[in-house]
């Protein structure tokens, strides 16, 4: 049998992109929710848009730009050292709480895992580390290796490339729908974490290979 590959989305699945809640708090008070949804909707859509252009930028360029545009959207008027302590507080994100143990329990399973992100390897490896996680996998792979961004079909091949992994042996793990679509679109196979379910799925026709509301959950699928 072929060896089973779990390649995990960092932002939003493996990590709480709205961690920076607590900090816009600070500064905004009860617009900070609706500020961290716009923010990272934008980041999203830069990279999409840099994506179409062709004009790759790091990740955190985008980030840093849907920074300042959700600042001029909202009228929030952040300071530039606001804003720098934003961006040093996004790369300190915290993990959802069951993430370490569903990756301890899929390392004593022998699975391979990887984080597989539109982060650079350095931003990656520094939430990994921040968060005590980087031991459970055996490998970073970021986009920038390719200088495209989810989901051009380009950034699935290159996962399977580096993995050396048959499409049907090889599982993104999203939160994210777009990623979910795109995986099964390359030929992957897909399993989405619906951490809310609020959360709906795009209805393009197709559903997710298998539907977790947690790492978990997961783990009890596919350890
Ligand atoms: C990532 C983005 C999609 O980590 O959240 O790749």
């Amino acid at each position: 049998m072929n060896k089973r590959v779990l390649a995990f989305d960092v932002y939003g699945t493996l990590i709480d992109t709205h961690g920076v809640i607590a900090e816009l708090g600070m500064a905004l008070g009860e617009q900070a929710g609706a500020f961290s949804q716009r923010w990272r909707d934008k980041q999203l859509e830069y990279s999409f848009r840099r994506g179409l252009m062709g004009a790759y930028a790091p990740f955190s360029a985008c980030t840093r730009e849907a920074l300042e545009f959700t600042d001029r959207a909202l009228g929030t008027d952040l300071s530039e050292a606001q804003k720098d302590r934003l961006m040093a507080t996004y790369a300190k994100l915290p993990a959802f709480p069951e993430v370490a143990e569903a990756l301890t329990r899929f390392s004593s399973a022998g699975v391979t895992c990887v984080a597989f992100s539109n982060g650079t390897r350095e931003a990656v490896e520094g939430l990994m580390v921040q968060a005590g996680l980087l031991d459970h996998f055996d490998d970073i792979i970021s986009v920038d290796e390719v200088k495209r961004f989810k989901p051009d079909p380009a950034v699935y091949a290159h996962l399977r490339e580096r993995t050396e992994s048959e499409a049907q042996d090889t599982w993104l793990i999203s939160s994210n729908p777009f990623d979910v679509i795109g995986a099964r679109h390359a030929g992957l196979h897909a399993a989405w974490v619906r951490r809310s379910a609020e959360t709906p799925f795009d209805a393009w026709g197709g559903e997710p290979d298998m539907t977790v509301t947690d790492l978990l959950a997961l783990s009890e699928r596919l350890g």
